[in-house]
């Protein structure tokens, strides 16, 4: 069965329209614990738009599951990371320009720095995840970098039409399964939602999907804790019919 992290980042982004106080993302990520997430996510991004530095410190202290620190894979990161300690790193690619993470990292080409980072990291103690496409070379490069673990993007799956869904969805299930005999494990996030999380929380062997923006949006309406709860039912019982997004043919 799957677990949940949350991520948080779209608290601070509210905070950040401000530039205020309020709301603070460390009270937040106590709620969603309280509604059941394993996990909280946040990234810290090189131009700070949502998560301040000052936010991952705090977070350190006060998460009771497990905190996830989103990052690019740059020397000012490292060390932030290594002074935090998260309980789990994950690289992902940062453009300035885009609004949220666009595609996964490319790995392939980039082995020997990024295999230097992951191994300082992990040597800490600290687990490394890769955030990549659903992707047989990309996750062969994932192994060859030494990470434990994969988050395998499911944006494009996010975004499909009806039409489309079903085969993102195999990719994704054939990505978790190629990472698995890799022996790396499975994490995976970007884009789901309530209405499409099933299928990918159905998937065997997939870990934990990390979820932010529809939680944070649901939260609007019935408070975060009731958010997370939500989401977390979902994912713990998911419909077992894998291509319900399908049309009826
Ligand atoms: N996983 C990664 C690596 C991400 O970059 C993000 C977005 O910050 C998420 C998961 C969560 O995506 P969403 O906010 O669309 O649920």
């Amino acid at each position: 069965m799957a677990s949940l992290g949350v991520n948080i980042d779209h608290i601070a982004n509210i905070r950040q329209a401000r530039r205020t106080v309020e709301p603070d993302p460390v009270p937040m990520a106590l709620l969603a614990e309280l509604g059941g997430a394993d996990g909280i996510t946040v990234h810290l991004r090189e131009d700070r738009r949502h998560i301040q530095d000052r936010d991952v410190e705090l977070l350190r202290h006060t998460v009771r599951s497990r905190l996830n620190l989103e990052m690019a894979a740059t020397a000012e990161m490292q060390t932030i990371a290594l002074r935090i300690r998260p309980d789990m790193v994950t690289l992902v690619p940062e453009r300035r320009e885009e609004v949220t993470t666009e595609g996964g990292l490319n790995i392939v080409g980039q082995t020997p720095d990024l295999k230097r980072l992951v191994e300082r990291l992990q040597d800490e103690g600290i687990p490394v995840s890769l955030f990549v496409d659903p992707d047989a070379e990309q996750l062969e490069a994932c192994r060859t970098c030494g990470a434990r673990w994969v988050e395998l993007h499911t944006g494009a799956y996010a975004e499909a039409d009806w039409n489309r869904q079903p085969i993102e969805l195999a990719r994704i299930q054939e990505g978790c399964t190629i990472a698995r005999q890799l022996g790396l494990r499975v994490n995976a996030g970007h884009g789901l939602t309530y209405q499409n999380v099933e299928p990918v929380a159905a998937i065997a062997g997939m870990e934990e999907l990390n979820i932010g923006h529809t939680i944070v949006a649901r939260s609007v309406a019935v408070g975060l804790q009731q958010a997370v709860r939500e989401m977390k039912a979902l994912i713990q019982n998911p419909r077992h019919d894998p291509l319900f997004g399908q049309a009826p043919g």
